[in-house]
C-alpha cells in the first residue's frame, strides 16, 4: 500500500473505532426450526448490554441474509423485520458505541467481500489497523469503521488459502490481539456457529435440538437453563446436537459439562411491572433472602484472607462503590477491622506504590465485568495481592481472577441503574462483616447476635417498607419532578445511602444532584443553599441522629425544603420536615439495605415523571467494559 493510503485509513479509523466494547452478541442453530424470532428475543434480553443499533444474519439454502441497522431493537426490527430471516442457524448483536457514530455500516454482524460469512463481536481488536491494512493490500474491501470487520476478512482470506471453516477461524484467532467474545457463521458450513473468548464474556446454552451462544444467560434462558461458560484462549464449535471446545493455543480438545442456572425465565422477565427496574426493586425481599444463603466455607475462606491482610481495599465502582463505603463501616464497628473504600480507577493512582504481597483487594461488581475494577486487579495480582471478589455473575471475570470470591445471588438484573445488586451486595458484605467479628473477637457475643439477628428480619423488613413508601414516595416524584437541583446528606454509614441515593436519582431522572457527609456543610456545601433548596436528609435513629439534627437546623435555617427518611417515631424530625418519609428501626449497620428503597423509588418514580425510559438511562450501559 502506498504511503497515502496508509494514511487515510490510519486517520480514518483512529477516530472512529474501538467502538465493540460493550455489546452482547447471541446465537442459536436448530434442528429445523426457524431462528430469528428465537434471536430476536434473545436481542431484547441482551438489550441491557447496548441498544444504539442492532443486527442479524442467518443462512438458508445455501444463501446469508444480514439485517441490520442503527437504533434501539424494536425500532430496528419495526424497520427491518427480524422475523422474516429464513434459517435455522443465525447470530445477532446489540451495540453500544463508545467512540464513534452509531450507524448502519457499523452494527454487527460485519460481512467479508463475497458475502458468504458473517461475523459479531463483543470487544476491542487492537490490532486492527496492521490487519486491516494487510488485507487492503489483498484486495480485501472495508465498508464499516470498526475494528470486527477485519475479522470478517481475515476469515474469507484464510478459507480462500484452504482449509475448513474451523481451522479458518483458529488462524483467523490466533492472529488477534485484544478481547473478544466472537461468533462467525459460513453459508459453505451452515450446520454450524464458531466462537471464541478472550477477556469477554460468552456462555453456550445446551438445549435440546438447540443450541445457543450469547454474552450472558439471560438471552437464553427461556430456551434452556443448562450452560457452558467458555473461557479464555478457546473456541467452541456449536452443532444444533452439540458443542465442542477447543484450547486456540494447541488445538485439544476441552470436556467441560453444562452447569445449570438456577434463573427462572420469570426472573429474566418484568413479571407485570412496567420497567425492569420498578421489577427489580420490588424483587429485594427475594434477593435479599437468597443473598443469605451463602455458602459457609467461602465465607471463611474469605474471613480468612481479610482477616490476614495488612491493608485491605474494598475496590469497586458507582453503586458497587457505594456499597464497599458502607462496608468499611460495618468492618469497622463490627470486626474492628479498618479498610479503605476505593473508586477502582482511581487504585492505581492513590495506592498503587504501596501494594504487595500483604495487600488484600476485596473487589465488589455486580457485573464482574467493570474494567476499571479488573484493571487495577491485574496491577495488584502483578504484585501478589490477593484478590477476592464479591459479583452477581457465575463464570465472570472477577470470578475467574479472584483466589475465592462470593455470589450475590441476585438474578439477572437488567434495569441499567444497580438496585436490587446493591442491596444484595450490602446483605453480602453484612455476613462477611459478621464472620470477621467473630473470628477476631473484638465484639461482646451479645453484639453479634444481636447484629445477626437484625440481619436475617432485612427481607421481611424491605418487603414491608416497599409496600408502605411506595405511594408517598411517588407522591414526592410529583412533587419535586420539576426541581432543577437536589442535595442529600447522611453521616455515618448514612452517608453511603445518600451517595446512592444520589447516584439513582442522579442517572435515573437527569437532576443534578450533589451528595456528601453532612457534617461537611459548613466547609463550603451550604453556600448552595437558597430559598427552596430541596435538601434529602437520611436520618435513622442511630448514633448519627443528633449530629444530623443540627445540620438540618443549619440547612432549614437557610432557606431549605427538608425532605427526611427517618424513623417512623421520630416526631422532632417530622416537625422540621417539609416532608418526612418513616422508617422502621433497624440496625445501623443495616440501615442502608432498608433507607436506599425510598431513594431507589423516588429515582424510579421521577424518571416516570419526566416522561424518560427508567430502565435505560442515556449514555449508560449495564456493564461497562472499557476503561
Ligand atoms: O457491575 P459493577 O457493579 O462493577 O458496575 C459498577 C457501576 O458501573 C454501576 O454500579 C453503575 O454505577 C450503575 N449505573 C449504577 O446504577
Amino acid at each position: 500500500m502506498v504511503l497515502k493510503d496508509w494514511i487515510r485509513v490510519s486517520l480514518s479509523d483512529h477516530k472512529n473505532t474501538i467502538d465493540e466494547g460493550m455489546c452482547g452478541i447471541s446465537g442459536c442453530i436448530t434442528e429445523g426450526r426457524a431462528v430469528a424470532g428465537i434471536l430476536y428475543r434473545s436481542l431484547k434480553r441482551l438489550e441491557y448490554r447496548g441498544y444504539d443499533s442492532a443486527g442479524m444474519a442467518t443462512i438458508s439454502n445455501g444463501k446469508l441474509y444480514v439485517k441490520k441497522d442503527q437504533g434501539k431493537i424494536d425500532e430496528v426490527n419495526e424497520r427491518l423485520n427480524f422475523n422474516e430471516m429464513p434459517g435455522s442457524i443465525g447470530i445477532a448483536h446489540t451495540r453500544w458505541a463508545t467512540h464513534g457514530a452509531p450507524s448502519k455500516v457499523n452494527a454487527h454482524p460485519h460481512v467479508d467481500c463475497s458475502g458468504m460469512l458473517a461475523v459479531v463481536h463483543n470487544g476491542v481488536i487492537e490490532n486492527f489497523m496492521e490487519l486491516k491494512r494487510e488485507l487492503l493490500d489483498l484486495n480485501h474491501r472495508f465498508v464499516s469503521k470498526t475494528d470486527t470487520e477485519v475479522v470478517a476478512h481475515l476469515l474469507e482470506e484464510n478459507l480462500k488459502r484452504g482449509g475448513d471453516f474451523l481451522s479458518a477461524f483458529i488462524n483467523a484467532i490466533k492472529r488477534l490481539d485484544g478481547s473478544y467474545a466472537l461468533a462467525a457463521v459460513y453459508v459453505k458450513e451452515p450446520d454450524k456457529i464458531l466462537v471464541a473468548r478472550q477477556d469477554m464474556p460468552i456462555l453456550i446454552g445446551v438445549g435440546d435440538g438447540s443450541m445457543f451462544v450469547a454474552s450472558d444467560a439471560a438471552a437464553f434462558i427461556e430456551e434452556t437453563n443448562r450452560a457452558v461458560v467458555l473461557q479464555n484462549g478457546e473456541v467452541a464449535v456449536i452443532t444444533a446436537k452439540s458443542y465442542d471446545i477447543y484450547r486456540v493455543k494447541d488445538g485439544t480438545k476441552v470436556a467441560r459439562s453444562p452447569i445449570v442456572l438456577d434463573w427462572t425465565v420469570e426472573m429474566a422477565e418484568k413479571q407485570g411491572f412496567p420497567h425492569y427496574t420498578l421489577k427489580e426493586i420490588f424483587e429485594q425481599p427475594l434477593t435479599l433472602k437468597s443473598a443469605l444463603r451463602l455458602q459457609d466455607a467461602y465465607v471463611d475462606l474469605l474471613t480468612e484472607f481479610l482477616d490476614r491482610g495488612e491493608r485491605i481495599f474494598l475496590l469497586a465502582a458507582g453503586t458497587s462503590y457505594h456499597a464497599c463505603l458502607a462496608a468499611s463501616y460495618m468492618f469497622s464497628k463490627l470486626a474492628r477491622l479498618t479498610t479503605f473504600p476505593v473508586v477502582a480507577s482511581e487504585f492505581v493512582d492513590n495506592y498503587g506504590h504501596s501494594i504487595d504481597i500483604d495487600t488484600v483487594i476485596l473487589a465488589v461488581s455486580q457485573s464482574g465485568e467493570t474494567a476499571d475494577v479488573l484493571s487495577a486487579l491485574e496491577f495488584a495480582r502483578l504484585r501478589a495481592a490477593t484478590i477476592l471478589g464479591i459479583t452477581n455473575v457465575v463464570g465472570s471475570t472477577l470470578t475467574r481472577v479472584s483466589r475465592a470470591y462470593l455470589l450475590q445471588n441476585a438474578g439477572p438484573e437488567i434495569g441499567v441503574a444497580a438496585t436490587k445488586t446493591f442491596t444484595s451486595q450490602l446483605i453480602v458484605l453484612a455476613q462477611l462483616a459478621l464472620r470477621l467479628a467473630k473470628k477476631r473477637g473484638k465484639v461482646a457475643q451479645y453484639e453479634m447476635d444481636e447484629f445477626r439477628d437484625r440481619l436475617y428480619e432485612i427481607p421481611d423488613i424491605v418487603s414491608r417498607v416497599l409496600d408502605e413508601v411506595k405511594v408517598p414516595v411517588q407522591g414526592l416524584a410529583k412533587k419535586y419532578a420539576g426541581e432543577k437541583f437536589f442535595m442529600f446528606l447522611g453521616r455515618g454509614i448514612s452517608t453511603a445511602t445518600a451517595f446512592e441515593g444520589r447516584l439513582k436519582v442522579m442517572e435515573l431522572s437527569y437532576i443534578p444532584c450533589i451528595a456528601y457527609a453532612a457534617g461537611e456543610s459548613k466547609h463550603g456545601p451550604i453556600s448552595l443553599v437558597e430559598e427552596g433548596t430541596p435538601a434529602f436528609f437520611v436520618c435513622p435513629n442511630d448514633s448519627t441522629r443528633k449530629a444530623i439534627l443540627g445540620n438540618i437546623e443549619e440547612m432549614k435555617a437557610r432557606g431549605a425544603r427538608i425532605i427526611t427518611v427517618g424513623s417512623k417515631d421520630d416526631e422532632e424530625l417530622m416537625e422540621i420536615s417539609d416532608d418526612y418519609i418513616g422508617m422502621p428501626d433497624v440496625h445501623e449497620l443495616l440501615s442502608p439495605i432498608v433507607y436506599v428503597l425510598p431513594f431507589q423509588l423516588l429515582a424510579y418514580y421521577l424518571a416516570v415523571e419526566k416522561g424518560l425510559d427508567p430502565d435505560k438511562p442515556r449514555n449508560l450501559a449495564k456493564s461497562v467494559t472499557v476503561l
